[in-house]
C-alpha cells in the first residue's frame, strides 16, 4: 500500500489488517511512542476540518512523529495561483507522508500522482473521505463484533457526501444490504453500490446501523436546490421510538440540524465514539503506510 487515495485501494484483507491494527492501538495509544520518531507527516488542508485533520495530528503525535502542516490555504502560495502538483511535489521534499484535504474531487489522486512520499486523501470534494470510512467500519466491528450480514441505510445528502461514497463500496465487500433516504434530489450517484429507497422510518425499522450526514451545503451549485433539501430528514429519538428501531446511529459529523441532540446520551448514539475512534484508526493508516515506505 503506497498511498490511501480511495477505499478501492484496499482489498477486504488491507481493511481488516488496518481493522485489527486500529483496535491495537486504542488498547494503548500511547503504547509504542517512538515508533514514528524520526518521521515527519504533512497536513495539507485546503478545505476546514476539525476532526479529521485535528485526529490525523492526534495520531501522528502518539506515534511520535512530528507534525507540521496548514489548515487554512490562504496562508499558502496556492493563492499565488501554484498548482496543486507543484505544492504536492514540494511539500514530499519536507514531510515523510501528505495528508491532503482539497475541495476538488480527484485531487489526492493528482497528488499521488506526482508526490515522492504516500498522499492520505482526507476528502477530496463529493469524491471519497477513505480514513472516514475506516473509523466508521471500526465503530461498527467495535460494536457488533462484525460487519457481516448487516443491513445499513444512508440517509441526507448521499449525492455530495464522499463518506458515504467511500462507505458504501466498503460494504458492499463485506455483503451487507444497502438502503438509501436521500434528502430530495440527493440520491446517491450513478455507479455507486445498489441502495435501495426507502423512508425514514422503514429505515430505522430495518436496519442495524442509520448512517446520517449532513447536507453538503459548500458543493452546491445554487442556493435554491440547498435550500430545497435542508431540513427535510430529521433523526431523532421519537423516530427511534415510534420504529421500534434496534439501529445504531453513526454521523460523521459536523451535524447541523439533520440529527438531533436528545439522541444524545441514548444508547443507540455512537457518532461521538466514532469520532473517537478515529485517533487509533489514523495510527494503523499512518503507521502501514509509513512503515511500507
Ligand atoms: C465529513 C467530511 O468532511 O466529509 N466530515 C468529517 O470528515 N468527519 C462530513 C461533512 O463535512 O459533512
Amino acid at each position: 500500500m503506497r498511498h490511501l487515495v480511495s477505499i478501492r485501494d484496499l482489498s477486504l484483507g488491507d481493511l481488516e489488517a488496518l481493522l485489527d491494527r486500529a483496535e491495537g492501538h486504542a488498547r494503548d495509544l500511547r503504547g509504542d511512542g517512538e515508533h514514528l520518531a524520526d518521521r515527519i507527516v504533512c497536513t495539507a488542508f485546503f478545505e476546514p476540518s476539525t476532526r479529521t485533520r485535528l485526529s490525523f495530528e492526534a495520531a501522528a503525535h502518539h506515534l511520535g512523529a512530528a507534525v507540521m502542516g496548514f489548515a487554512d490555504h490562504a496562508s499558502t502560495s496556492a493563492t499565488k495561483g501554484e498548482s496543486l502538483e507543484d505544492a504536492a511535489r514540494v511539500l514530499s521534499g519536507y514531510a515523510d507522508a501528505m495528508i491532503l484535504r482539497h475541495p476538488e474531487s480527484g485531487a489526492a489522486a493528482r497528488a499521488a500522482a506526482v508526490a515522492d512520499v504516500p498522499v492520505i486523501n482526507a476528502g477530496d470534494g463529493d469524491g471519497e473521505h477513505p480514513t472516514q470510512t475506516l473509523t466508521d467500519l471500526y465503530t461498527i466491528r467495535h460494536e457488533r463484533g462484525t460487519l457481516e450480514g448487516l443491513t445499513v441505510a444512508f440517509v441526507g445528502d448521499l449525492r455530495y457526501g464522499r463518506t458515504v461514497h467511500s462507505l458504501a463500496p466498503a460494504l458492499e465487500r463485506y455483503g451487507a444490504r444497502l438502503l438509501q433516504v436521500p434528502a430530495p434530489g440527493l440520491e446517491m450517484p450513478s455507479g455507486a453500490p445498489h441502495a435501495e429507497s426507502v423512508d425514514l422510518d422503514a429505515a430505522a425499522e430495518k436496519a442495524d446501523v442509520l448512517y446520517a450526514t449532513r447536507i453538503q451545503q459548500e458543493r452546491f451549485p445554487d442556493p435554491a436546490a440547498y435550500d430545497a433539501a435542508r431540513g427535510s430528514l430529521l433523526v431523532d429519538r421519537a423516530l427511534l421510538e415510534r420504529t421500534g428501531s434496534k439501529a445504531m446511529v453513526l454521523h460523521p459529523l459536523p451535524r447541523v440540524d439533520e440529527l438531533a441532540t436528545d439522541l444524545d446520551g441514548h444508547p443507540a448514539a455512537k457518532y461521538f465514539d466514532q469520532a473517537r475512534n478515529g485517533v487509533p484508526v489514523r495510527m494503523a493508516v499512518l503507521a502501514t503506510l509509513l512503515e511500507d515506505s
